[in-house]
């Protein structure tokens, strides 16, 4: 979609190989090496760079709450999705009999809080079949004590984007649990239609583009009540050094509250170089630009004798597909060696489809899986 002299001016560092791992570490443009030079500059220049380092941050904010479909006051950015799920479960003070909703195709990140044994609720398991998850089953996991239901829009695992709609649906349906995104794996890739989600975190090291160090957190105004975490901090309260500072500490509402101390500046130059970047090709444009890539993967694996663990139906997908094979480090070892870069992970080999990726790419990539598949290769 990118053509040639821009993509190689933007990111050079893709020119000689075939990056398929934006899943795991997206390739940020020049842009944001920029960033972050001009992050250092204003650095240098002590407390009075601080007004610089606000201009940036509410840049930033507005160009994750234009991706959000929020405003700027229902977006704050701490830094990690972990640490922003810690935070929102700490806001729900969950109490014994208490009800949370996780799926099986999910990254620890949005579900590890419930598991701690300090956690006094009940985690129930939306398992997928057939690597994908069912509205039915869902269903039948929902009660009158389900506080919340947190769940990837894309899944790291395999790729499967849930039928957002249809959850939203199924959920308000039958319990009036909140609903938790991790938008993660599809911020900056697909379109998003945000409405009616309680809470939205992505982190910010993959498909937008930026670097480690940021969680994208949106709280829509008519739940900040619900999501207000009650946290230490200083950059999260009301007044932090007012005269009733030793009497009580009040946090801001909602999304704000999720930022407890000083932002990760850096973190949140790059993110509004990043965003700039991303809303100027644009989303919709990537999407589109994508999806025949997508599709001639599909078809190229289809044929071959893998273990396909994704979805097969391109709407039902963003830009991660995923398969196994019992040689799969090999495999893998050996795409590594030819400047191919998937994900080898979890016993399987996972592919990231992005606006910077050409069909030369994906042909590349499945010529020489088909090579190391035949039995030149597998039966050496
Ligand atoms: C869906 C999802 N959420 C979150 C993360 C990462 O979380 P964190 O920002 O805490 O490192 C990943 C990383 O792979 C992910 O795939």
């Amino acid at each position: 979609m990118l053509d040639q002299q821009i993509r190689d001016h933007d990111f050079p560092s893709l020119k000689c190989r075939v990056y398929l791992n934006t899943a795991a570490e997206g390739i940020p443009p020049i842009a944001v090496r920029e960033a972050f030079q001009q992050y250092f500059q204003d650095k240098e220049l002590g407390m009075d760079g601080r007004e610089l380092h606000e201009v940036q941050w509410e840049a930033a904010k507005k160009l994750v709450s234009q991706l959000y479909g929020m405003s700027s006051d229902e977006v704050s950015i701490c830094s990690c999705s972990s640490e922003a799920f810690n935070l929102a479960y700490q806001s729900l003070q969950l109490k014994p009999g208490d009800e949370v909703i996780i799926s099986d195709l999910d990254f620890p990140a949005s579900y590890t809080f419930g598991l701690q044994q300090s956690c006094p609720a009940t985690v129930k398991i939306w398992e997928a079949r057939d690597w994908e998850l069912r509205l039915e089953d869902l269903q039948s996991l929902l009660t009158d004590k389900t506080r919340v239901v947190s769940i990837s829009l894309v899944s790291f695992f395999n790729g499967f984007k849930i039928p957002l709609k249809e959850v939203i649906q199924t959920i308000r349906q039958h319990s009036s649990a909140l609903i938790a995104l991790d938008v993660t794996q599809a911020l900056g890739r697909i379109p998003l239609d945000l409405e009616d989600i309680d809470l939205v975190i992505s982190s910010t090291h993959k498909w937008i583009l930026a670097s480690h160090g940021g969680g994208l957190v949106g709280v829509p105004a008519s739940r900040a009540n619900e999501w207000t975490v009650p946290a230490g901090g200083w950059f999260n309260l009301k007044d932090a050094f007012g005269d009733r500072r030793f009497e009580k500490a009040e946090s801001l509402p909602g999304a704000a509250s999720f930022t407890v101390g000083m932002p990760n500046y850096p973190a949140v130059y790059a993110i509004r170089a990043a965003l700039d970047y991303i809303t100027a090709v644009g989303v919709e444009e990537i999407n589109q630009a994508t999806e025949p890539l997508v599709e001639a993967c599909l078809a190229g694996l289809a044929e071959l004798p893998v273990e396909f663990i994704s979805p097969r139906k391109i709407e039902n997908l963003a830009g991660i597909i995923a398969f196994r094979h019992p040689e799969a480090e090999r495999i893998y070892q050996h795409l590594h060696s030819k400047q191919i870069h998937p994900m080898y992970h979890a016993g399987r080999i996972r592919v990231a489809l992005h606006g910077y990726n050409t069909l030369d790419d994906v042909e590349t990539f499945l010529r020489e899986l088909k090579y190391t598949l035949s039995k030149s290769f597998v039966g050496t």
